[in-house]
C-alpha cells in the first residue's frame, strides 16, 4: 500500500507582477507556499515566449524556497546546465521532447504537442543530468500524452502532470487527466504534481486520485487572501 505524501503548493511566477518580483516572492513565502514554478517558454513546444534563466538568476538571492523550472521548451538537454547554474533545484522535462510527435503535432505552430511512446534513452540521458548535478528530475507529460514513463519511473522524482494544454495560465481543468493521476499513483511512490486550472475544486479531485504538490499561478495571485489558498489546499488531504 502506497501511503499519501502531504501536500505541496507551488506558485507559478506566471500571473505574480513582474514590476515587484521581490515582493510577490515574499508574498509567497508568507503564504506558505512550498517552492516557486518557473514556466519557462520558447514560442516553439508551446506557443508563448516567457522566462529564461536570467530570471531565475535574479531571484535566487531573494528567497530561501526550492525553484522548480518547468522546461516548455524543444531540445531541453542543452539547456539543464544553464537552469541549474541559474539556481534551480528541480528540473521539469517534457517526455514529448523524447518521442516521436503525433503527425498532427509535428511541424511549426502545430500544439499541444503529444507523443505515444518516449525514447527512454534520450529521457534517461537527461534525467541522469539533472540528477548529477544534484538536483530534482521531473517528466511532464501533456494532457493528450497517455502514461508513458513506466520503465523510467524509478529514475525519477516526480512525474508532472498538465491538467491544461501548456502555454498560457489561466486555463480550465481537464478532468480527463484524473484517470492519468490515478493510474501512475497505483504504481509510483514519488512525487505526482499537476500544473494548469488548480483551485480547490479541481485540486481536491486531483488529490483524491493520487497528486500531491499543487502548482498554482492564477488562483494564487489573484487571490487577495494567498495564506488562506494555501491553508485550503493543505488540508484538502484531511477533507
Ligand atoms: C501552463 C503553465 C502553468 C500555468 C498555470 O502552461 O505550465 O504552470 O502557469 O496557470 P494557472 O494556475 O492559472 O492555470
Ligand atoms: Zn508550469
Amino acid at each position: 500500500m502506497i501511503k499519501a505524501k502531504s501536500i505541496q503548493v507551488s506558485a507559478s511566477i506566471l500571473c505574480a507582477d513582474f514590476t515587484r518580483l521581490e515582493s510577490e516572492i515574499k508574498k509567497c513565502e508568507d503564504a506558505g507556499i512550498d517552492s516557486l514554478h518557473i514556466d519557462v517558454m520558447d514560442g516553439h513546444f508551446v506557443p508563448n515566449i516567457t522566462i529564461g534563466p536570467v530570471i531565475i538568476e535574479a531571484i535566487r538571492p531573494l528567497t530561501k524556497l526550492p525553484i522548480e523550472s518547468h522546461l516548455m521548451i524543444e531540445n531541453p538537454g542543452a539547456y539543464i546546465d544553464q537552469f541549474i547554474d541559474a539556481g534551480s533545484d528541480a528540473v521539469m522535462v517534457h517526455a514529448e521532447c523524447y518521442g516521436k510527435l503525433r503527425a498532427k503535432s509535428r511541424g511549426l505552430n502545430r500544439f499541444p504537442k503529444e507523443v505515444d511512446t518516449i525514447n527512454a534513452k534520450e529521457a534517461l540521458a537527461d534525467i541522469k543530468k539533472i540528477k548529477r548535478r544534484g538536483k530534482r528530475a521531473f517528466i511532464v507529460l501533456n494532457p493528450g500524452t497517455p502514461m508513458c514513463l513506466k520503465s523510467i519511473l524509478k529514475d525519477l522524482d516526480g512525474v508532472l502532470i498538465m491538467s491544461v494544454n501548456p502555454g498560457f495560465a489561466r486555463q480550465k481543468f481537464m478532468p480527463a487527466v484524473l484517470s492519468k493521476i490515478q493510474q501512475l499513483r497505483r504504481i509510483y511512490n514519488g512525487d505526482i504534481a499537476i500544473d494548469g486550472g488548480v483551485n480547490e475544486v479541481t485540486a481536491k479531485e486531483a488529490v483524491k486520485v493520487g497528486a500531491n504538490i499543487l502548482a498554482t499561478a492564477s488562483y494564487f495571485f489573484g487571490s487577495d487572501k494567498p495564506k488562506e489558498i494555501v491553508r485550503r489546499l493543505k488540508s484538502l488531504r484531511e477533507r
